[in-house]
């Protein structure tokens, strides 16, 4: 039930169609906070780790959430029907976000599906990490192609919808590393240092359609992309985050629900640091 005074989603613009899709008096408090019925929401690399948590924390607050996969057909056709016996709504789209053209065509196909697209997540992320004498410009120019012309790639195909409806929520993954450097992590963190840019620079473009661009920056986080870690590693590393612990893709997923939601509309080209208070 929606809160007296509060906007739905979808009545947005024909309610305040003059003011940027900010409503005024909007009453923010209760229990329904952060909904996102009537959205249609795309997670790329959704079929695992924490894409997997923002399409299934995204889907429990009623948005339509489209699981991208590229590899991982049957891990994301779980994710979707995991979603349906939890009483959600989720289909599945495979394309690999370093083809722009697989791109173009995958998010077009979406936009005919469910007749607009609302939200993107540009999580689908690759590392290869080494240190940087042994880097390859084989290995820099996969993690180009895959954490920033995929990321961005996606956020002009979805834009267009975003655009036209004159709502949107683009966020981008980064990481703690973007931010702080890495031994070893040369070419993966200069990656995710640029789609701070891009976000911000997206941000400042299209801040008057109502269309927001952010960036969540995790710490470390217990996913396939960190299972390398031996023990060790992880108890070393554990001593240099405040809060004692690694993080659960679900912390992950709380940051991109809330920045999805339009409760965020206020919030454009900022980065949510979830990391534990490694890097403050
Ligand atoms: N885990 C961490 O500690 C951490 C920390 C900071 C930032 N991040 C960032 O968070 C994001 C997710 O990381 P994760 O730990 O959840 O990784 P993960 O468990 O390795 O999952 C990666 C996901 O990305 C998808 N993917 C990879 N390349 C793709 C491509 N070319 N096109 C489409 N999908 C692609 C994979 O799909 P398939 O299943 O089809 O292979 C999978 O769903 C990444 O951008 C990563 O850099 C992670």
């Amino acid at each position: 039930m929606a809160s007296p005074g509060r906007t739905a989603p979808n009545a947005l613009v024909e309610v305040n169609p003059g003011a940027r899709g900010v409503a005024s008096a909007h009453d923010y408090v209760g229990e329904d906070m952060f909904r996102l019925d009537g959205r249609i929401a795309l997670v790329t690399g959704g079929s695992r780790g924490i894409g997997r948590a923002c399409c299934e924390a995204l889907a429990a607050q009623g948005a339509t959430v489209v699981v991208n996969y590229v590899k991982g057909e049957a891990a994301a056709r779980g994710v979707a029907e995991t979603i349906a016996a939890a009483g959600g709504k989720a289909d599945v789209s495979g394309f690999d976000v370093a083809d722009s053209a697989a791109v173009d065509a995958g998010i077009g196909e979406i936009v005919k599906r469910h007749g607009k697209l609302d939200i993107l997540i540009a999580n689908a992320g690759i590392s290869i990490d080494g240190l940087l004498l042994r880097l390859k410009d084989e290995d820099l120019e996969k993690l180009w192609a895959t954490n920033v012309r995929g990321s961005i790639a996606c956020a002009r195909a979805a834009s267009r919808s975003m655009m036209r409806g004159r709502w949107g929520r683009i966020v981008f993954m980064s990481s703690v590393v973007g931010e702080m450097g890495n031994v070893g992590q040369t070419a993966y963190a200069a990656t995710k240092a640029a789609v701070l840019g891009a976000a911000r620079s997206i941000a400042r473009e299209y801040a008057s359609r109502s269309v927001t661009a952010n960036i969540v920056a995790p710490g470390y986080i217990d996913t396939d992309m960190t299972e390398g870690m031996t023990p060790e590693q992880k108890e070393q590393l554990v001593k240099i985050v405040p809060l004692g612990r690694t993080g659960a893709a679900s912390d992950v997923a709380a940051a991109c629900v809330y920045l999805a939601s339009e409760e965020a509309g206020y919030v454009t080209g900022q980065v949510l640091r979830v990391n534990g208070g490694m890097h403050v």
